[in-house]
């Protein structure tokens, strides 16, 4: 399984992730990203699908801050 948030103290706002993974990833008023997932709020203990990590991955490693965490495991942030 894979979970994903944002650390936003280190996202520059650049805007590339919710252009790469617009399902998984949105942005607040300030423009910072967070994961807007299936309500996930950024906490990042929603599974992301299978049918997802392709954007997943793409989106980590399109990030030039590596702002978007990926794990195996719920971050309960
Ligand atoms: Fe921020 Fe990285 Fe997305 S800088 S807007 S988390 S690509």
């Amino acid at each position: 399984a894979k979970y994903t948030w944002v650390e936003k103290d280190t996202c520059i706002a650049c805007g590339a992730c919710g252009a790469t993974a617009p399902d998984i990833y949105d942005y607040d008023d300030e423009g910072l990203a967070e994961v807007i997932y299936s309500n996930d709020g950024n906490k990042g203990n929603t599974e992301i699908p299978e049918d997802l990590y392709d954007d997943l991955q793409d989106a980590s490693d399109g990030c030039p801050t590596d702002s978007i965490k990926i794990a195996d495991e719920p971050f309960n942030m």
